[in-house]
């Protein structure tokens, strides 16, 4: 039989790369190889992202161009999946007449019963809320350093600004068995740091048996034999435990890193956002973990011009921002989502053009944050994991790898070695990354 072939383009978030690795896991069985290059795939997917309007917008450009190869090439198929799909559901078959199959998030190991129906000439749309359950691993996983690894899938958080929930639905744990297998494998494949993902990771467990908890998860995985990394992300501020800090403290392999997005620096925007702490609570929370982890990382996530954030309130964020020295920040401005409660304050909605002055602002202030936290290592000496080799334009050659606490580390060497860890003397800091030398 001649291997039909299948390209997946992904946009958004990690979780919908994990996605494409477990699409790729599954055509596989059913006769598809992957490729690079769309021209000659016989099934193109678009695996969208909803958290902005330009993700959106970039999803429905992507496709028109794929459903003009259509014309040239009938037999070719093309999915929408993803996060867009699992919202948009029956009305992508009417805006996108050249679309074969809507495949919502939550029916992702539906995969394989359905290619069989589009290859058979239907169209279909599966965006039912209820998840599809996958029963054993298929995973084509990206050959690398770094397995990202879901834990769990959806939230019950309802911020007023986020699609989340109306795309990834409620919150579900994956069995630790599933999880389990999966570290094993990558493991086995060579992978040397694993990255435990979900929207709330410390919502883990809390559909399983009581005791299976992400510190229970930590442990089972850092038990495993082998050199390798631990880590784990999103973090929601008021639902790091104890416990979860414990265990980040006790265990070997997993790293001194939290990802704990606070979105503002001012308590009635965090009201109104429907968050569940204020800034002095984030502030306990932070101040707690670095005390009790040193060189600990702590990043966050911010968003400007929330609908009706006065320029006072805004400045808060600037403030938290310094005050907490936060070592790296993920920002962006306000977009309104269809469904979500902020968005129908358009009453109150900034001006675009004051959201993109403050965006920029923001991005300053992150600039000056993470290079003062950059600067803290300047002499150290740290462990690497070596993630990447090049030859510059230059002629020289560099190693790329990353700190236990997710710091990038620039070094000059003339062999690849991805894969291993190897020391290094921090030499000199800059804004995204650090200089350093071999030990
Ligand atoms: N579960 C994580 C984040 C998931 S979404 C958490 O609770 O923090 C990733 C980030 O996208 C969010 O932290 C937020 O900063 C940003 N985001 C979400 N919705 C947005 C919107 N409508 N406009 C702008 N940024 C948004
Ligand atoms: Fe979105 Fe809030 Fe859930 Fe994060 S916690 S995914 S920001 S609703
Ligand atoms: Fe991720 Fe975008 Fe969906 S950030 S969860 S792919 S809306």
């Amino acid at each position: 039989m001649k291997h039909k072939k299948v390209y997946i383009e992904t946009l958004g978030c990690q979780m919908n790369k994990s996605d494409a690795e477990r699409m790729y896991g599954m055509l596989e069985h059913v006769g598809y190889s992957q490729t690079e290059n769309p021209k000659e795939a016989d099934l193109l997917i678009i695996n969208t992202c909803s958290i902005r309007q330009l993700s959106e917008d970039k999803a429905y450009s992507q496709i028109g161009v794929w459903g003009k190869m259509k014309k040239s090439k009938p037999d070719l198929k093309i999915i929408f999946a993803g996060c867009v799909a699992q919202q948009g559901g029956e009305s992508i078959l009417k805006r996108a007449p050249y679309v074969d199959l809507v495949l919502g998030t939550q029916r992702l190991y539906e995969l394989p019963n359905l290619i069989k129906r589009i290859e058979n000439g239907e169209r279909v749309v599966s965006t039912e809320e209820k998840p599809f359950e996958e029963s054993e691993i298929q995973i084509n996983r990206v050959k690398g350093v770094n397995a990202w690894i879901p834990i769990m899938e959806g939230c019950n958080n309802f911020c007023t600004y986020c699609i989340v929930p109306y795309t990834r639905g409620r919150e579900r744990s994956r069995k630790p068995e599933l999880i389990l297998a999966e570290v094993k494998k990558a493991l086995s494949e060579g992978f040397k740091e694993i990255t435990l993902l979900g929207q709330n990771v410390d919502s883990y467990g809390k559909d399983l048996e009581k005791g299976q908890n992400l510190s229970w998860l930590l442990r089972q995985i850092n038990a495993l034999n082998g050199k390798f990394r631990i880590r784990f992300v999103t973090n929601y501020p008021t639902d790091i435990t104890e416990e979860v800090i414990d265990t980040v403290i006790e265990l070997d392999k997993v790293c001194e890193y939290f990802h704990i997005p606070m979105q503002s620096g001012d308590d009635y925007v965090l009201k109104k956002m429907n968050r569940r702490y204020d800034y002095a609570t984030y502030k306990k929370i932070c101040d707690n973990i670095r005390s009790r982890i040193p060189d600990v990382t702590i990043t966050s996530d911010f968003i400007a011009g929330f609908p009706g954030e006065t320029e006072e309130q805004f400045q808060n964020t600037l403030k938290a921002m310094s005050e907490l020295e936060l070592d790296y920040s993920n920002t962006a401005a306000y977009s309104p989502r269809e469904k979500t409660v902020a968005a129908k304050w358009t009453d109150l909605y900034i001006p675009e053009d004051v959201k993109t002055e403050r965006l920029a602002r923001l991005n300053e202030h992150n600039r000056e944050c993470c290079l003062k936290s950059n600067k803290k290592y300047i002499g150290r000496e740290l462990e690497i994991l070596v993630e990447n080799y090049e030859v510059r334009k230059n002629g020289n050659k560099v190693i790329t790898g990353r700190t236990r606490n997710n710091k990038i580390v620039h070094v000059p060497f003339d062999k690849n070695i991805t894969g291993e860890f190897v020391n290094v003397k921090i030499t000199n800091a800059k804004t995204w990354y650090l200089n350093g030398e071999l030990v």
